[in-house]
């Protein structure tokens, strides 16, 4: 047996790591044989929706170990202090020690909330990540960001804990609704968009396959996109440097949906129209033309990501980006794409700019 029989990308960092892609969640158990001798005690954390489809999937490669489940209810709401809490009471009481290793089987929610407990348990205990939304497919599992929120900021309580492998099976998106495709599908057009042209063009190529889930289309789509992000954090895992380029249309996006209180828009929806509220800004610093502008926006479109906004106030939505955690020293730091397939970091535009910007996307 060798681990060469499943595909993967390798995220090179100060500890390096395995994104296999599209391998079957029933061999999981067959590389942690391979790979980890010394795992005796396994604890898998989900919650209700992804285990009832995909938990006994997952277990038939785990008849060796002894397993435990802990399922949390599914929400945003979930990554809380108060629930990594009780996290740590159910670990103990079956017996959780230093050498059991953490499955987080589920979308960004469960990684973020397993991985950060992952990372704090006893000092840190081993991680795998286990996606089955698209967006932690093809961003989330990959790079080692974990966190939990606080009443005053989301994401403010995290690490840097990357995992012992990410392990992705892409049939588990079969099942996914979609809207949860949307959220996904904005992130790997902002991958495309930052890093990779052809990507881009495959979108617009692919546009009805993909709408139709085909299973070949949707393959290609998860490994490239996974692959910008792998490439980006191999360069710059602790984001000192390019891996802020990952942020495109998110501080227009997260202004937005606190401005709307997480009702009523979607972080997909929201990064789609920071995607062109971006847009539109680099097209006045010279960056891109106003046809590569409509050119993203057309394709934000056909996917059913929507690129305006109505009854929005720009002058509110300029101030909560005030609180942005990429600002430095009082000067907003914007993510801007140069053309189709590049990004940079603009320290220069102007709140007057940005106005400008958030007028262009608010109807
Ligand atoms: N760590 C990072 O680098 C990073 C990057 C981006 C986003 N995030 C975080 O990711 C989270 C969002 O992740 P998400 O979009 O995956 O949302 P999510 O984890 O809430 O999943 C969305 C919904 O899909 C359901 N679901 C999951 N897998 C399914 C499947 N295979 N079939 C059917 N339903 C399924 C879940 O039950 C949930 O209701 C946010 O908390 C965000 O902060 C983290």
């Amino acid at each position: 047996m060798s681990l060469e029989k499943w595909p993967k990308i390798d995220v090179k960092a100060d500890r390096s790591y395995p994104v296999f892609l599209g391998v079957s969640l029933e061999e999981l158990g067959e590389f942690l044989h391979l790979q980890f001798e010394d795992v005796e005690h396994i604890l898998i954390i989900s919650h209700q929706v992804v285990a009832d489809v995909y938990l006994d999937r997952l277990q038939k490669g785990l008849l060796d170990y002894r397993v435990n489940q802990i399922i949390v209810p599914a929400g945003e709401q979930e990554k809380s202090l108060e629930r990594i809490s009780q996290l740590t009471r159910a670990a103990l009481e079956c017996e959780t020690d230093r050498k059991t290793l953490v499955i987080a089987l589920g979308g960004g929610v469960i990684g973020d909330l397993a991985g950060f407990f992952a990372s704090v348990f006893m000092r840190g205990i081993r991680l795998i990540q286990v996606p089955t939304t698209l967006l932690a497919q093809v961003d989330s599992s990959v790079g080692g960001k974990v966190a939990v929120n606080h009443p005053l900021g989301k994401n403010i309580i995290g690490a840097f804990y990357p995992p012992l492998a990410v392990w992705t099976d892409f049939s588990t998106l079969d099942s996914l609704p979609w809207e949860e495709v949307e959220n996904g599908l904005a992130e790997s057009i902002k991958h495309a968009l930052i890093a990779d042209r052809s990507l881009f063009e495959f979108f617009e190529n692919e546009e009805e396959r993909i709408k139709e889930r085909e299973k070949s289309i949707w393959s290609e789509m998860v490994v490239r996109s996974s692959a910008v992000k792998v490439n980006i954090v191999s360069q710059d895992e602790r984001e000192q440097g390019v891996r802020a380029l990952l942020n495109l249309g998110h501080s227009f996006g997260h202004a937005l949906e606190t401005e709307m209180n997480y009702r009523g828009v979607t972080h997909g929806q929201g990064v789609s129209i920071g995607i062109a509220a971006a847009s539109h800004l680099a097209n006045a610093k010279g960056l891109m033309t106003i046809a590569e502008v409509d050119r993203i926006k057309q394709l934000l479109n056909r996917f059913g990501l929507p690129i305006m906004i109505p009854g929005q106030d720009p002058r509110a939505l300029l101030e909560r980006m005030q609180a942005d955690k990429k600002n430095q020293g009082g000067r907003k730091i914007l993510i801007l794409p140069k053309g189709i397939g590049q990004a940079v970091v603009s320290r220069e535009c102007t709140d007057q700019e940005i106005l400008a910007a958030w007028k262009q996307v608010i109807s």
